[in-house]
């Protein structure tokens, strides 16, 4: 399984490198404004910097929405650095640009997914990664994780090779349940991720651990 942090700031993602447990990056949109980042000329070097910081693949979102602009744009995006993923939405345009790029060797994140319908046409269009939101489906009071685990036995029916990337991570629970399911690859905050760390009885059992070894060594 895959851990990929879903964030622009780059001190988080300094900070999930140097765990040693981080295999890639996804932004959006929202994320790259969150960080202030202002102009196309200013947006793609952060793009560029972000690319230089992880080894595997960072998703870098159009905002293109009509066919021709969607593969102008992603064909510049992906030129910025080799481990760029072009992230396209799952509109009509959309799919032709995921077949288009799948045909020229580009890789591709298809994003805004919220139904098993929506995973299968972004598989035959030989989409690379596939992001069903999770987070979103469960803010509007259905399972998001059902959707996870349609589109895993989905694509197992055909061997489809399309990588399910479960996005809009809002817990660690999200994350293990993904994990138990099969996703391919979690793209989640950091703080998701660390709060994998946690468990009452690591902290209790650490705190005696210590106070042990401080008396046979006094
Ligand atoms: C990443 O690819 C998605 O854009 C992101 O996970 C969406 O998360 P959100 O629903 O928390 O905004």
């Amino acid at each position: 399984m895959k851990f990929f942090v879903d964030t622009a700031n780059l001190e988080q993602i300094q900070e999930a490198v140097d765990l040693g447990i981080i295999d890639g990056v996804t932004t959006n949109p929202s994320l790259m404004a969150k960080e202030g980042i202002k102009g196309e000329a200013a947006i793609r070097a952060h793009y560029k910097t972000i690319a230089e910081m992880v080894e595997g693949d960072v998703s870098a979102e159009v905002i293109s929405t009509e066919f021709k602009d969607i593969v102008k744009e992603g064909e510049e995006l992906a030129a910025i650095a080799p481990n760029i993923v072009v992230k396209v939405p799952m509109i009509k345009d959309g799919v032709k640009a995921l077949s288009h790029f799948s045909k020229n060797d580009i890789k591709t994140n298809c994003t805004l997914v919220f139904s098993s319908g929506q995973a299968l046409l972004a598989a035959k269009a030989g989409a690379t990664y596939v992001s069903p939101f999770i987070g979103r489906i469960d803010d509007i009071s259905w399972d998001g994780m059902d959707l996870i685990e349609d589109i895993v036995d989905m694509y197992a029916n055909y061997g489809f090779i399309t990588e399910v990337l479960a996005a809009s991570i809002r817990s660690p629970l999200h994350i293990t349940k993904c994990a138990l399911m099969g996703a391919d690859v979690v793209t989640s905050p950091l703080s998701a991720f660390l709060g994998l760390l946690n468990h009452p009885l690591t902290d209790k059992g650490l705190a005696k651990f210590l106070a042990d070894a401080k008396k046979s060594r006094s």
